[in-house]
């Protein structure tokens, strides 16, 4: 089998390359490990940037999430019981974020790669990559893999490692051809999907003496909720009614609003952590997405950031094989980089000015709550929060 670009992983960032590519005239082929169900129904975050909305737009696959995503003008930050709002559309310019789930994105995206005889071979089994160390030359990337019970090689120009945080990509390469910046928070999110309508029109981030807590939404019907919890926390020792309990607490507020309880469809503990491999490429080998960078989900940017380097990998492959320039390719990672760490420094700035940390002391904690008081009290402060949590320009 061959191709031009091999993908490793049908994430998002593996599935928005290979349409972004397909409307280029580029071919490629998915190949991903798990089952097209598991792919479609997996609970992840569901906040998306402006810039994102537009290009899922442009790539035809925007209609049902037009259609049926809630478009928020402005979060919530909560904190000394009081609710000061950040009115995005005020601060930016009319721009917002919308509300649609990543695993429905996820849907829309395969549906559009089968109907354009995209290829993704699910459940794709023993993946391993060879062949991609050298940038110049001749030599030919090589996927093996497993699939229906037989061994298959698929052979390309280029690979893409769309593979998420525990794929394979990354390590194929020696590791000292890398250089890690890591940061591990010691704390956790448990999350909860209810069926419960959400209590407020717009996210609310909550800063209280017990710790974070998060009320995000799916539809007018479903809540998304997160704690602060331990991050070696069992989930046994979280009933519904104790997380029902905690969240009450922490997102109680003296204006008079109400948390609305449901029963609990779905619960999980996310660990935190803020990661970032240097450079992006290696050779034939092009990192984007969760393999090469995570953040922290307080401003839910994983998945805006997986489609943002994408989209530049996408452009850099259009320029080598239109017009036979290797340029864009060879700054792929710089790019990329730029703003990543952009973005990187917003996630752990929400993360840090948001969540109790364990070490903190009486005067770390007085700070946090001036930051907040600043960050709410002046337009300046508002406007730097609103600019990144809409998106920072693509370019
Ligand atoms: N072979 C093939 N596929 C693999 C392998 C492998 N060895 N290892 C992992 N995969 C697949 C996973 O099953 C998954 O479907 O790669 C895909 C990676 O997808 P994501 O983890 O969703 O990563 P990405 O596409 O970069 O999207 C980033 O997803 O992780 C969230 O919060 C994150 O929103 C962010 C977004
Ligand atoms: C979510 O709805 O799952 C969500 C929302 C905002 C975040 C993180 C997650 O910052």
């Amino acid at each position: 089998m061959r191709t031009q670009v091999g993908i490793v992983g049908a994430g998002p960032a593996g599935l928005v390359l290979s349409h972004l590519l397909h409307l280029q005239g580029i071919e490629s082929v998915i190949l991903e490990s798990r089952e097209r169900s598991y792919v479609e129904e997996r609970v992840r975050a569901g906040v998306l940037e402006q810039g994102t909305v537009d290009l899922l737009t442009e790539m035809g696959v925007g209609e049902r999430l037009r259609r049926e995503g809630l478009v928020h003008h402005g979060v919530n930050l909560r904190f000394g019981r009081r609710t000061h709002r950040i009115d995005f559309a005020d601060l930016t310019g009319g721009k917002g974020v919308t509300i649609y789930s990543q695993h429905e994105v996820v849907k829309d995206l395969i549906a559009a790669r089968l109907k354009t005889n995209g290829q993704i071979l699910f459940e794709a089994a023993d993946v391993r990559i060879g062949e991609f160390e050298h940038a110049e030359g001749a030599s030919r990337p090589r996927i093996h893999f497993r699939h229906e019970g037989k061994d298959q090689e698929l052979e390309c120009d280029f690979i893409a490692g769309c593979d998420g945080f525990h794929g394979i990509c990354r390590p194929s390469v020696p590791a000292a051809a890398w250089t890690l910046f890591e940061r591990v928070y010691p704390f956790a999110w448990l999350g909860i999907l209810a069926e419960a309508p959400p209590s407020m029109e717009e996210l609310i981030y909550a800063n209280s003496e017990r710790g974070f807590a998060l009320l995000s939404m799916r539809t007018p019907q479903i809540s998304r909720l997160y704690v602060q919890c331990d991050p070696e926390e069992d989930l046994a020792n979280w009933p519904d009614e104790k997380i029902w309990q905690e969240l009450q607490v922490r997102l109680a507020s003296d204006d008079g609003w109400k948390l609305t309880e449901g029963p609990v469809i779905q619960k999980g503990i996310t660990g935190m952590r803020s990661f970032v491999v240097e450079p992006m490429r290696y050779g034939k080998l092009f990192l984007a997405g969760d393999a090469a960078h995570i953040v922290p989900p307080t401003g839910a940017k994983g998945l805006n950031l997986a489609v943002a380097d994408v989209r530049i990998l996408a452009r850099a492959f259009e320029d080598f094989y239109s017009r036979g320039s290797a340029e864009r390719l060879q700054q792929y990672s710089a790019t990329c980089l730029r703003r990543v760490w952009k973005v990187q420094r917003f996630s752990w700035w929400m993360t840090s000015m948001l969540h109790r940390f364990p070490d903190e002391n009486a005067f770390d904690h007085r700070r946090q709550l001036a930051e907040l008081d600043y960050i709410t009290g002046s337009r300046a402060g508002q406007t730097t929060l609103a600019e990144n949590y809409v998106g920072l320009p693509l370019d």
